[in-house]
């Protein structure tokens, strides 16, 4: 499969300036990716400038929510590659949020091909200062026209691109638990990346800003008693000299980080632990202090440290490192890796396409 890149997209990069704030999703690459689906099959692939899309009302996607996405990075820092990390991870992943919401699958050589040329279509527009990125969006929704609620038989899939900075501006965060509502149920969609997850978590958002936090922490449906995730990126922490995280559930989106983590942990001499987390025992390990660190993962987030977790009547538990020397190694070992400066446990995980 090859994409046709449109003459008028690499007049487009040619053109574009980056700025130097950049912030998070903010600043759009001037090209993107299109693909449509209809009959049973994919069109071409192809790369053309960042524009409009035009859909009538009653497109289905505007209705029903019959959407995916995913998240990954193109790296180039001081110049080199692009790298990209993991990127069949993210086709695999779009392709089980695909199943899951009825949609047709990309296949995977499509999607990584695709990535991989916005990628080096854009290579002289990706910020160059560690821990900045391209960050790539691929999606896809559903486009046919009718009011019925039905599978819809017609799809768009696109990627566009962000040059980023960091997610988060301050170092590190603090973390709201919520009790009450609930992001995602077994037998749900929590474990798909699609909108209607995010959307969910909204409401919890604005209060978790309002009471003065960073990030909601959500927990399961039907005990309200085991850490799940946080909105968009996972969590984990370090109690007694080890890295737990919460067991993957079917309401919890499996982070491509996270299994990272896990398999670079055990490099830095770090054993880990995946296991139904309580908060109750979390909060129990932080006031004997056999929990020292926390933090959140995922690739917008990459790995940032939680410095409190909070009740909304205000008690506060405070985390005694942060950042504690467990998450700086763990995360500098993650970015040296996706960087291109250190060698993955897998060969397969960084792609060079410098
Ligand atoms: C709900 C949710 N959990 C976890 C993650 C972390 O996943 P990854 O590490 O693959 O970015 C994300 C981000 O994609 C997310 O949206």
């Amino acid at each position: 499969m090859q994409i046709k890149t449109a003459p008028e997209a690499l007049q487009a990069v040619e053109n574009f300036t980056l700025p130097d704030e950049l912030g998070f999703g903010r600043v759009m690459a001037p090209v993107m990716v299109e693909a449509n689906y209809q009959d049973g099959k994919w069109s071409d692939f192809n790369l053309v400038p960042y524009g409009p899309i035009s859909m009538l009302p009653t497109a289905k996607v505007l209705h029903y929510g019959q959407e995916i996405f995913e998240g990954l990075k193109s790296y180039r820092i001081g110049g080199n590659g692009p790298f990209l990390f993991r990127p069949d991870q993210n086709a695999k992943r779009f392709n089980h949020s695909a199943r899951r919401m009825a949609m047709p699958e990309v296949p995977v050589e499509h999607f990584v091909e695709a990535v991989k040329e916005l990628s080096k279509v854009c290579a002289t527009i990706i910020p160059r200062r560690s821990g900045e990125s391209l960050y790539l969006r691929p999606f896809m929704f559903s486009t046919e026209e009718a009011l019925g609620i039905k599978p819809s038989d017609s799809f768009k899939f696109m990627i566009v691109a962000s040059p980023s900075g960091s997610y988060f501006s301050g170092g590190t965060i603090s973390v709201l638990i919520e009790r009450s509502a609930v992001r995602a149920a077994p037998g749900g969609t929590g474990n798909a990346k699609t909108g209607g997850n995010y959307a969910a978590a909204l409401e919890a958002a604005i209060e978790t800003k309002k009471l003065g936090h960073d990030q909601t922490l959500w927990l399961d449906a039907i005990t309200r008693k085991n850490i799940e995730e946080m909105s968009g990126m996972n969590f984990a922490c370090i109690i007694d000299n080890k890295l737990v995280t919460p067991a993957i559930t079917d309401s919890i989106l499996e982070g491509i980080t996270r299994n990272s983590l896990l398999k670079i942990a055990p490099l830095l001499d770090l054993q880990v632990e995946e296991k139904k987390l309580t908060i109750d025992e979390l909060i129990a390990a932080i006031k004997e202090g056999r929990c020292t660190e926390a933090f959140a993962c995922g690739t917008a987030a990459i790995l940032t440290p939680i410095h409190q977790i909070a009740e909304k009547d205000g008690t506060v538990y405070k985390l005694s490192k942060a950042p504690g020397p467990k998450s700086t190694a763990l995360r500098q070992a993650l970015l040296d890796i996706q960087e291109g400066r250190r060698e993955s446990p897998d060969p397969s995980w960084v792609i060079n396409l410098g």
